[in-house]
């Protein structure tokens, strides 16, 4: 089918989190036209859900060194130490560009800012803003600011289908669904993907609905290489309420909050010596086994160490989620189970964000640098998508490479099938329940193998390699191949690392590499890279 080319801009940014928006903005004021596309309102994605604040050493007693060490820690051996050096030697920098954007973190009373303690972090070093409603205040702010500017050009409601190559294979576009409905292509020099994680795949999820792997499936499709697919992050304490996942942040328990099982056992310290502040890899697993143990679906977060006053004023979002669904807080604690929650695999890319193809980046969570090795350590992300757009931004600018062409449009072969709607909604919801089964938190060959030919059977009922333009029916295409690009990497690492537990190898690899699976080639083997600094420019 033939599709014509709309309009031509400097650069697409397919994604309206806080890491496509800084990147947009860092663009534009350096007179780069950009267009930002996002396949709902321009303020949806996980960004808009973030509760805890974002990671920064600024008290007296740390350092960015304690910082990397704790990264490290937490990354169980997979980080890559020479990004994860970078990216919190400008911690301070990249925050200090978010003030500058207007955003005013929450405060103590000396009028600095309040730090809160969260997971496997040796000291307080979360920033937070509105007490657990970071996410929400700090989109606002970006929204607005990007919605002032005029080198930047919105796009909600699209929907990115795939990325476009010439005949040299260059990427150079992207096919889109509009908010019409139509269908067209818009032209970019360069194309970066800040598309968010894939949590949707799963049943219980803290994701919101966009997050369903689009723009990783489509860098692949495309030829990009992605990495450490089978690193998938469960947040341990998340609202059980039959189907409506709320995550309660691990501020709570960095301020003191513990979990005990229903028979009102505090375990926490029999699995890890930090108790309720261990990694939350071993945390999650030490709930899963108090479930198995208890026979239950839910532990209970005691909160009792607040007063009711302070818990509303801190946490206002958890405390009014949990009166609306009617849960005695304080008399019961909050009950709460773990949840998939972030993608750490994603993307391949180096600090920067450059892609294995030219003309192609990646951002925030959709892309794998390495910073979080095999667990990502709380509140990391955030600080990730506020600091890797400055190196991005730096180094498309740097190194820009022209990328001219005169096509005006695109022939496209598309899946011929017609697919029925309430098909359409089945097969997604037993991807997610089957998904949750076997790439869950405790994994074995032999599901992990059975899980592989179902997959196998869904690729020939719905052909994800071929295009759809129902987007409904293109994004559960994308969750089957990354499903199963999931599934094969999690079998291929047949040890246990970090957030990756087999429970039939429980041993460490001998050596910590990461695993890429690239289009038509076999899942290989990749040591950690040593990466040269680049500068990122944040003023
Ligand atoms: P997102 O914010 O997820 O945005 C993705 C964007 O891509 C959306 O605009 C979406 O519409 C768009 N998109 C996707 N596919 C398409 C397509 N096909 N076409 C067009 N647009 C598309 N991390 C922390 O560090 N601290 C926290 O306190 C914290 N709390 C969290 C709480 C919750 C509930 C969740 C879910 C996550 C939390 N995280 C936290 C993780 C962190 O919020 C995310 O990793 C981060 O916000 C991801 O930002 P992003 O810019 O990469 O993507
Ligand atoms: C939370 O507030 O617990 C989420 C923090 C994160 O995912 O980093």
């Amino acid at each position: 089918m033939r599709f014509n080319v709309a309009a031509k801009y400097d650069v697409i940014v397919i994604g309206s989190g806080i890491s496509g928006l800084i990147c947009a903005l860092e663009l534009a004021k350096r007179n780069k036209t950009v267009c930002v596309l996002t396949k709902e309102a321009v303020t949806e994605g996980s960004s808009l859900y973030a509760q805890g604040g974002i990671a920064v050493p600024l008290s007296e007693g740390d350092s960015a060194e304690k910082h990397l060490l704790d990264t490290i820690k937490a990354g169980s051996g997979l980080t890559d130490i020479n990004v994860a050096r970078e990216i919190v030697a400008h911690s301070v920098s990249g925050l200090e560009s978010l003030i500058s954007y207007g955003i005013k973190f929450d405060s103590s009373l000396q009028d600095k800012i309040h730090l809160t303690k969260e997971a496997a972090h040796s000291v307080s070093r979360v920033c937070h803003v509105g007490g657990d409603a970071s996410g929400k205040y700090i989109t606002k702010v970006l929204v607005d600011r990007a919605c002032r500017e005029p080198n930047i050009s919105i796009s909600q409601g699209t929907f990115a289908l795939a990325l476009l190559t010439d005949k040299k294979e260059s990427i150079i576009g992207v096919l889109i669904e509009d908010v019409t409905r139509e269908h067209y292509a818009l032209l970019a020099n360069d194309i970066v993907i800040a598309s968010g994680g894939a949590g949707q795949i799963f049943e219980n999820t803290t994701n919101p609905k966009v997050c369903t792997g689009d723009g990783i499936v489509m860098s692949y499709q495309a030829g990009a290489a992605l990495q450490d697919l089978e690193m998938i992050q469960f947040h341990p304490t998340v609202l059980f309420d039959n189907g409506d996942p709320f995550l309660i942040t691990e501020a709570v328990r960095g301020e003191g909050g513990r979990l005990k099982n229903i028979k009102g056992e505090y375990f926490a310290n029999q699995y890890h010596e930090l108790g309720e502040l261990a990694p939350r890899d071993v945390l999650s697993r030490a709930i899963f086994f108090e479930l198995e143990k208890t026979n239950s679906k839910h532990v209970l977060l005691d909160i009792t160490n607040f007063s009711e006053d302070y818990f509303k004023f801190r946490f206002p979002s958890v405390y009014q989620t949990c009166l609306d669904r009617r849960v005695e807080l304080f008399k019961t604690g909050i009950p709460v189970s773990p949840a998939a929650h972030y993608f750490i695999g994603g993307i391949k890319c180096d600090l920067s964000g450059a892609a294995n193809r030219e003309h192609l980046w990646c951002v925030g969570e959709c892309a794998s640098n390495g910073f979080h090795g095999a667990n990502r350590l709380a509140s990391n992300s955030l600080l990730e998508c506020m600091v890797a757009p400055h190196f991005l931004v730096s180094k498309l600018l740097e190194d820009f490479k022209p990328n001219p062409n005169n096509i005006t449009y695109f022939e496209i072969d598309l899946d011929p099938k017609e697919y029925n709607d309430s098909i359409i909604f089945r097969i997604a919801s037993d991807l997610k329940k089957n998904n949750s089964s076997a790439l869950g938190l405790i994994r074995t060959k032999s599901v992990l193998s059975q899980h592989l030919n179902y997959l196998n059977s869904l690729f020939e009922s719905l052909s994800p390699d071929k295009l759809s333009l129902n987007c409904q029916v293109q994004e559960l295409k994308n969750m089957v191949t990354l499903s199963f690009l999931i599934c094969q990497a999690a079998l291929k690492r047949e040890h246990s690392l970090g957030v990756h537990y087999r429970q039939d190898f429980l041993n460490l690899p001998d050596e910590c590499k990461h695993l890429v699976s690239c289009k038509n080639t076999e899942l290989y083997w990749l040591s950690q890279t040593f990466l040269t600094p680049v500068t990122a420019n944040t003023k």
